[in-house]
């Protein structure tokens, strides 16, 4: 017998995590959305996942375009993170910087990493998608990550220059 969703939802709140926003291209439009279910699963090959839900605007893109870039939020990219994750999403990008990485997918300025990749595998569960991707492109810079934690944005206090 599983957990009630109600229990289940209190107890991942307690999970603090960073916060990324996913973007992909599809038919030379740009695309993104803000995630958390990211995780680092092997260094070699180099890989992450991404949880998608199916009823995400990207979701039918990504898997079309096997294509994506998760790119971890500064601290003081907050106002970013809120956009990406509502509203319309043709606009999001209005005066958000980037450029188009090995993928094809954006790299947005002024975050403090990122990964891209190109996708090995989708899982379906429940209501998402796992997609598992191999890492093309690498970076990162010194800076505070944006945190995330029981339903709200957090400075976790760690200081720019610490992952060094
Ligand atoms: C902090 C935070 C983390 C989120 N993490 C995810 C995630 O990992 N996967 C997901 O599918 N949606 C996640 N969402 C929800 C999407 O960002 C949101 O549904 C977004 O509007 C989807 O894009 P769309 O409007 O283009 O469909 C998250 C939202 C927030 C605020």
């Amino acid at each position: 017998m599983p957990a009630s969703t109600e229990d289940f939802l209190a107890a991942m709140r307690r999970f603090a995590t960073g916060v990324a926003i996913v973007t992909t291209a599809h038919e030379g439009r740009v695309h993104g959305f803000t995630v958390n279910a990211f995780a680092s699963v092997s260094a070699d090959p180099p890989t992450v996942l991404i949880c998608v839900n199916r009823i995400v605007t990207a979701h039918p893109l990504i898997s079309t375009s096997q294509r994506f870039c998760v790119n971890v939020l500064a601290l003081e990219q907050r106002e970013l993170a809120k956009r990406f994750a509502g509203g319309e999403p043709r606009s999001r990008f209005e005066g958000v910087g980037y450029r188009i990485g090995p993928s094809g997918s954006p790299i947005l300025e002024g975050t403090v990493a990122h990964v891209d990749c190109e996708v090995t595998e989708e899982l379906t569960a429940g209501t998402h998608t796992i997609f598992l991707g191999t890492v093309l492109d690498a970076g990162w810079r010194d800076g505070a990550p944006l945190g995330y934690f029981n339903r709200g944005y957090r400075d976790f206090g760690i200081p720019a220059g610490s992952a060094t």
